[in-house]
C-alpha cells in the first residue's frame, strides 16, 4: 500500500519523492481552478527540488467536469509536453481531481506513476486512499474507471483553512463515519475534541485527519479489491447515496453519509445491537459538526426504492453495514425493508412511526 504522509506544511514533498521510486525529472502538477489560485505555485516550489521541469494543469472546478471530456484535455496538454511512461503526476486537489488525475495516470501511455496531495478533508480521509479512480459517465457517477495506486499521499492539512464550511462539514461525515465503524476510542477523542476541531486547531485536525485516514488505509490493507471486509466502509453509505440521488446531489456527499449513519444506528438501536442513549449521542454529534440530523421532506417509499436499486445488492438482497457497537461494524445480509423503512422515517424526523 502507498505509504502516506502527514505534515503541516509543503517543506517535506521532495523528501516523500526522494523515499519514492519515481525518479524522472519532469512532473506535471494536476490541480482545478480553485486549488490552483490557493496552493499550485506553494507545490511547484516544493517540488521543485526533486523535478527539473514543473507543469501545471488546471481542470474546471466541479463534478460536473468529471468525465472524459476534462481527461481528454488532460492527455492533450501531457502529449503536447512530451511526457511519457517514466513521468509523473501529482494531484492537487479534493475528490475530484484525484479521481481524474488517477485515472488519467492509469490509463496516458498504458500507466504512468501519480502521486495524491489532497486537498478537502473528504479527500483526505477518504479518496485519496485506497487507488480507486475513475469519472462520471451517462450520469452515472464513477462508471469508467481502474485501481491504480499512487506512489505516496501527502496530506497537508493546513490547506483545509480556504475550504468552505460546508465542505469541510462533508468531510466530517466521512471521519465519524470511520470512527462509528472501527474505532471507539477515536470517538470519544472526537468528542473530548469538539472545540479544536470546530475552531479548526491545527495540530487537532492533523491528529484527526492522521486517525481517520489510517482507519481506511489499514481496511484497504487488508482488502484492497473490496471481497469482504472493506464492503465496511460503506456504513452510512447505501442510505446516504439514495439521498445524495434524491436531492439531485445538492447536498454534500459527506453529509447525506452522517444522515446514512443516523439511519444504520437507528436500525442498529431497534435491533438491541445499540442503546437508545448512544444512538442519540451519534446524532447529537453530527449536529456538533453541523451535519443534517434529519433529510426533511424525504419521500420515505421513494428513498426505499433507490436505496433497493443501489448497486451494493448481493443477489438481490441488500449488503447493509450495522453497528453492533460504537466502533464496531458488521456486514448485515438479511435487512428487512420494514428496517430499511425504520431507519429512513428516523432520518425523516418521522420518530413516533419509527416507535410505533
Ligand atoms: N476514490 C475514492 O475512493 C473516492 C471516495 C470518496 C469520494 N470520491 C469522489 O470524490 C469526489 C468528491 O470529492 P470532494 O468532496 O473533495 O469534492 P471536490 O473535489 O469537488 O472539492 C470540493 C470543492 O472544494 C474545492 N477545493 C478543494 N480543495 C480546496 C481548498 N483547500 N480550499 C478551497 N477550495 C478547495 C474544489 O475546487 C471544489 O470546488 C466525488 O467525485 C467522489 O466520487 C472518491
Amino acid at each position: 500500500m502507498s505509504p502516506v504522509y502527514f505534515e503541516n506544511t509543503f517543506d517535506r514533498l521532495c523528501e516523500a519523492y526522494g523515499k519514492s521510486s519515481i525518479r524522472s525529472k519532469r512532473v506535471c502538477i494536476v490541480c482545478d481552478t480553485n486549488t490552483a489560485p490557493y496552493y499550485a505555485e506553494a507545490v511547484e516550489k516544493a517540488v521543485s527540488g526533486s523535478f527539473d521541469e514543473v507543469y501545471t494543469f488546471a481542470f474546471k472546478a466541479g463534478e460536473e467536469y468529471k468525465n472524459l471530456s476534462s481527461i481528454e484535455e488532460l492527455y492533450a496538454f501531457l502529449l503536447e509536453h512530451d511526457f511519457d511512461r517514466r513521468d509523473s503526476l501529482l494531484a492537487l486537489g479534493g475528490g475530484v481531481v484525484g479521481d481524474m488525475t488517477g485515472f488519467a495516470a492509469a490509463t496516458y501511455k498504458r500507466g504512468i506513476p501519480f502521486v495524491q496531495v489532497p486537498t478537502t478533508l473528504l479527500a483526505q480521509v477518504d479518496s485519496s486512499i485506497g487507488g480507486k479512480t475513475g469519472v462520471d459517465f451517462m450520469g452515472y457517477k464513477n462508471m469508467v474507471g481502474a485501481f491504480h495506486m499512487p506512489e505516496f499521499v501527502y496530506e497537508n492539512p493546513t490547506v483545509l483553512k480556504t475550504l468552505d464550511d460546508d465542505q469541510f462539514a462533508s468531510g466530517m461525515g466521512e471521519v465519524l463515519k470511520s470512527a462509528l465503524l472501527a474505532d471507539e476510542e477515536f470517538f470519544e477523542w472526537i468528542l473530548d475534541n469538539m472545540d479544536g476541531i470546530t475552531d479548526h486547531e491545527p495540530q487537532t485536525i492533523l491528529e484527526m485527519v492522521r486517525r481517520t485516514a489510517n482507519i481506511k488505509l489499514s481496511i484497504v490493507e487488508r482488502d484492497p479489491t473490496e471481497k469482504g471486509e472493506r464492503a465496511l466502509l460503506n456504513l452510512g453509505h447505501t442510505i446516504g447515496h439514495a439521498i445524495e440521488k434524491y436531492m439531485n446531489f445538492s447536498m454534500p456527499h459527506g453529509k447525506c453519509v452522517a444522515l446514512g449513519c443516523i439511519a444504520a444506528a437507528a436500525i442498529s438501536e431497534k435491533r438491541g445491537l445499540l442503546d437508545t442513549a448512544e444512538l442519540f449521542e451519534i446524532r447529537d454529534m453530527c449536529v456538533a459538526f453541523d451535519l443534517p440530523m434529519f433529510a426533511d421532506g424525504i419521500n420515505n417509499a421513494e428513498i426505499l426504492s433507490i436505496t433497493k436499486s443501489d448497486k451494493k445488492m448481493a443477489a438481490g438482497r441488500i449488503r447493509f453495514i450495522l453497528l453492533d457497537r460504537i466502533g464496531h461494524a458488521f456486514i448485515c445480509d438479511d435487512l428487512t425493508d420494514e428496517e430499511l423503512l425504520a431507519g429512513i422515517k428516523f432520518i425523516n424526523g418521522d420518530e413516533i412511526s419509527y416507535e410505533d
